[in-house]
Order: C-alpha cells, then sequence, then structure tokens
C-alpha cells in the first residue's frame, strides 16, 4: 500500500499530521515561513539551526530565536554545537520555549561551522555525536531528532554507519539530506542511501532533497521506504509546491495570489523582524516570489531599489490590484497570532 501523504506518524510522542515536513533553512526559516507553510499543508516545521553557544550566553539575538507560536505546534527547534554539555543546555532552553521536538544539525556544510567540530563534521566522529545525541536525550523529555548530510567528501558513506549509533544514543527520527558536505546543493541528492538508512534503523527516516512536487514525494515514500518527505527550495516563495504536495491543489497561483502571499509575509516579516531588519532580509524573496516565470524580471529590480517596504506593497498592488481583496480575505482567515509562550529575556528577534 503506497503511504498517503496526508496520512498521520509520529517522532516519538509527537503526532505529525501530513507527510511533508519544511526544511529548516537559515535566513529564510522565521516563523512567518513556518505558518505559511502549515496553511499549505507542511506537518511538520522547524526553525533554522540556532546556535548553542548563543543560547547558552543569553545572547539576545539568538534567544530571539526561540520565539514560537502557538499555531506552529508541531514545531522543531534546531540547534548545532560540537559539545555535548553546552547542547544539552540549550536544548533545555528550547524545551522550556515550547517547541514540541529538539532537532540536531549534524549536516551543516558551512566552513564557519564546521571549523568550530560541529555540523557535518560530526558525521566523521560518530562517537562524539553520539555523546551529543546522548547528553541531549537526557536533558528534556521532548523527541530529539537529527539531521544529517551523507558524509563530508563526495561519495561518503558516513551518515549510514553513524545512523544506527545515533539511535542507539536516542536519536527518535534522523532526517537524510544524501549529498556531501562538499557538494553544497550542486548536482543531485542520492536517495539510494534513504533506502539503505531506513534499512539500518527502526526510528522515522525523513528523506531531504530535491523534493520539488508530488509525484517526486510519492515517489520518495514508495520507493526508500522513508516515513516523510522534507521541501526546502522549492518552498522559498512558493508555499504553492508545499500545496501541490500536499495534494490541495494543481495549477500555478495568478499573479494576485502571488501578490497577496508576499505581501501578507512582508507584513509578518515586520511584525517579526522589525521594519528595518525585515527590508534586508525580503529582498531575496521578491525574486523567489515573483520569478518563476510569474513576473517579467525587471520588476523584481525595480522593488528591491524601492526605499520603503509601503512603497514595495504600493508598487505590487499596482500590477495585481485584485490582490487587495485577495490579501483581505487571506488575513480574514487567518488565526490570532498568539506568540510568545516563552518567559526569556527577549526584545529583539534574532532572525536570519
Ligand atoms: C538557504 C538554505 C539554508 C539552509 N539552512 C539549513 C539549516 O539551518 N539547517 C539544516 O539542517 N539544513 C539547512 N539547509 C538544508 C535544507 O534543510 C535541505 O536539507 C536542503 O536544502 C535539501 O533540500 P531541498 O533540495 O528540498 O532544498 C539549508 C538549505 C538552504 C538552501
Amino acid at each position: 500500500m503506497p503511504v498517503d501523504i496526508q496520512s498521520a506518524w509520529r517522532i516519538g510522542s509527537v503526532e505529525i499530521p501530513s507527510r511533508i515536513v519544511l526544511a529548516p533553512m537559515a535566513g529564510v526559516s522565521v516563523q512567518a515561513f513556518r505558518r505559511q507553510g502549515r496553511r499549505f499543508g507542511a506537518g511538520l516545521v522547524c526553525s533554522e539551526m540556532v546556535s548553542c553557544a548563543g543560547l547558552s550566553h543569553g545572547n539576545e539575538r539568538t534567544l530571539g530565536y526561540l520565539r514560537i507560536g502557538r499555531d506552529e505546534t508541531p514545531l522543531a527547534v534546531q540547534i548545532f554545537g560540537s559539545e555535548p554539555a553546552v547542547m544539552a543546555e540549550a536544548a533545555r532552553m528550547v524545551e522550556d520555549a515550547g517547541a514540541d521536538i529538539v532537532d540536531l544539525n549534524f549536516g551543516c556544510p558551512v566552513r564557519k561551522v564546521t571549523k568550530t567540530g560541529a555540523g557535518a563534521t560530526l558525521l566523521e566522529d560518530p562517537e562524539r555525536a553520539s555523546r551529543i545525541v546522548g547528553a541531549v536525550a537526557a536533558a528534556i523529555s521532548l523527541p530529539v531528532t537529527v539531521k544529517m548530510r551523507r558524509g563530508l567528501a563526495d561519495g561518503s558513506r558516513a551518515a549510514l554507519a553513524a545512523g544506527p549509533q545515533l539511535v542507539d544514543a536516542g536519536a527518535a527520527s534522523l532526517t537524510l539530506h544524501p549529498r556531501s558536505a562538499r557538494q553544497m546543493y550542486t548536482g543531485t541528492a542520492d536517495h539510494s542511501l534513504t533506502t539503505e538508512l531506513v534499512e539500518l534503523v527502526d526510528v522515522p527516516v525523513v528523506a531531504s532533497g530535491d523534493v520539488t512536487s508530488r509525484a517526486r514525494a510519492q515517489e520518495l515514500l514508495d520507493e526508500t521506504g522513508c516515513a516523510a518527505v522534507m521541501v526546502g527550495r522549492a518552498a522559498q516563495g512558493n508555499p504553492w509546491a508545499v500545496g501541490e504536495i500536499a495534494g490541495e491543489r494543481e495549477n500555478e497561483p495568478s499573479r494576485e495570489e502571488v501578490v497577496a502571499e508576499l505581501v501578507l509575509f512582508m507584513r509578518a516579516t515586520v511584525r517579526e523582524l522589525d521594519e528595518r531588519r525585515a527590508t534586508g532580509f525580503l529582498k531575496k524573496f521578491y525574486g523567489w516570489y515573483l520569478g518563476r516565470g510569474r513576473f517579467p524580471k525587471p520588476f523584481k529590480q525595480e522593488l528591491v531599489q524601492l526605499p520603503t517596504l509601503a512603497d514595495v506593497e504600493e508598487r505590487l498592488f499596482a500590477v495585481a490590484p485584485g490582490a487587495v481583496a485577495a490579501l483581505a480575505r487571506l488575513e480574514g482567515e487567518l488565526p490570532a497570532e498568539d506568540d510568545v509562550l516563552l518567559d526569556l529575556p527577549i526584545s529583539v528577534y534574532g532572525g536570519g
């Protein structure tokens, strides 16, 4: 029987209502992005990677990443670091902040992170990686999950060697992005490794990498035996891809829909990051929303150069006047934003 993308599954005691996980993406996975992903059918959403050192030092910007809304649940907050005790302390803070799952980043390929012994480097040191999982699992009562690449070097099978050890140490689920760290985002994800990992462990495995359509998602679920698929780049400025994978829509959005979603996202981001930071943060999203043949290329360039977000909104509504009513409908349907469950001294959000 093929797995139904809309069926529920579990990570430990956490029930996840669909087989679609919205990927953690640094500089992208803000709360507005996660809320949007849920609206379009993601069963689980993730924060971007949060520095455990930043949390344990009480760095105000880092603490801002722990702003969690009630409507985001189930939510995984991802932390990175290399010291078991510091990771455990950070995980306790994540639990207190109201997350449902603590995810450990053993996949980041960026040198700034790997040179500290964190991220993908940990795949080459499964003993330390297992100690981190063990320390975090002992410190909190939430499920602990791990996200990995295949290894550091091209052709590496380090994730397959490490996977069972991480599960023995207490990991309740593993996500595999089967590219090497060296590959960054080039080439293709080799999901034959996902099939192998599923065979090796008795916890749910999530397949990450190149999931861009419902057909590909279903193929991965059927062929690898994974419990869920993760959607990353395909969802950037494109929640409709998540909707298509969820089976909730087939067609490309109209220009009015695109502008309405973009403006909704802009307004939510301003509330989250403040106007100044949101202005810079949003620039990359214009291309993502308006590209894909939806609007002529120079239009994006024009928006990026406008001085204020109010100017951007005005320009967007000028090219798609029907978006005003579409946006009002969307805003009317949204649940009230009900943020900040935590008791932490946060005055500024840490964002991307
Ligand atoms: C801009 C960007 C930022 C990312 N940041 C993170 C991160 O913070 N933590 C993480 O585990 N993976 C991160 N990833 C990797 C994604 O979660 C995902 O595994 C990868 O993009 C492959 O999936 P895709 O082909 O669906 O994009 C990032 C990817 C991108 C493109």
